[in-house]
């Protein structure tokens, strides 16, 4: 067998030309664009060029897009000073601060200042809990990419067996929340997990979000299971790659996710979605 390829990066496209149709027609009805305030502290080589891809996914769509830089030294308490006002920015409709952030910051301070109406990452434990009681608001951008992915891909995901490795905050987590909501039997894995192997063995669907390259291998996988890989590891030689053994796992997968062109451009498209969405929201309000 010689697994489907899943071009994240195609569906990513169209989702965007969905949402760019969508603020074109509130436009042509008088009503304004989203706006999305992006912060980022520090120079973090890769933070900049996600923050970069954001803003020209912006652009792309027709949200507005309000940068803030500040410096590597900026303190917890001047940070927190500039969620408050974009918190109060009635023209602001999304906050993103970009992680990771420098060590005198607190990342759970940050995340729980964001006003939960503007959390378009869908990081703040209030999203995370709607997403865990079923009453999903603002999905965290990574694992909805997921869902929407498989969704374009006619993977019908109700009563698989689904194994997750990985179990951060802002990506394993939430991606296991929105696979029990989808109808998957769900196996959480993490460093204390018990022969990993097996856990991997035994599923219908394997999603890694480990950041360890080749951690998942090519053997592990049941023939047909499908494979999404969210990990995105930098080799000495400067080149990308996943948590999967990607060429030995697609000889046996059904479908599979490359890295890069897989999950990344679909959490840039799940953002430009959250942040329309966060305006449609308040509206109704
Ligand atoms: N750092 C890496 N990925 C992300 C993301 O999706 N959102 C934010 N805020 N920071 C990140």
């Amino acid at each position: 067998m010689t697994a489907q390829i899943i071009d994240g990066k195609a569906i990513a496209e169209n989702l965007l030309t969905d949402i760019k149709s969508k603020i074109e027609a509130r436009i042509t009805t008088g009503k304004r664009a989203p706006c999305l305030a992006v912060v980022l502290v520090g120079a973090d080589l890769a933070s900049a060029i996600y923050v970069r891809n954001k803003r020209r996914a912006c652009e792309k769509v027709g949200i507005r897009s309000i940068a803030h830089e500040l410096p590597a030294s900026t303190s917890e308490a001047d940070l927190l000073i500039l969620i408050d006002s974009l918190n109060n920015d009635a023209t602001v409709d999304g906050i993103l601060v970009q992680s990771p952030f420098p060590p005198q910051i607190r990342d759970e301070a940050i995340i729980e200042r964001i006003d939960v109406n503007k959390d378009v990452d869908g990081f703040h434990p209030y999203n995370i809990g709607r997403l865990a009681v079923r009453q999903p608001t603002l999905r965290s951008c990574t694992p909805f990419g997921v869902i929407k992915m498989l969704e374009a891909s006619n993977i019908e995901l109700m009563g698989l067996d689904a194994t997750i490795v990985g179990v951060s905050n802002h990506v394993g987590r939430p991606m296991a929340l929105e696979l029990l909501l989808a109808g998957c039997t769900i196996t959480s894995c993490h460093r204390h997990t018990k022969d990993l192997a097996n856990k991997v063995k035994h599923a219908d669907l394997i999603v890694a979000a480990a950041g360890k390259a080749g951690l998942i291998q090519g053997d592990w996988i049941k023939p047909g299971a499908i494979v999404v890989d969210i990990g995105i590891n930098r080799m000495a030689d400067g080149k990308i790659c996943g948590d999967v053994d990607f060429n030995a796992a697609k000889k046996r997968a059904s479908y599979i996710t490359p890295v890069p062109g897989g999950v990344g451009p679909m959490t840039v498209a799940t953002l430009m979605e959250n942040t329309l969405l966060a305006l449609e929201l308040k509206e109704k309000k």
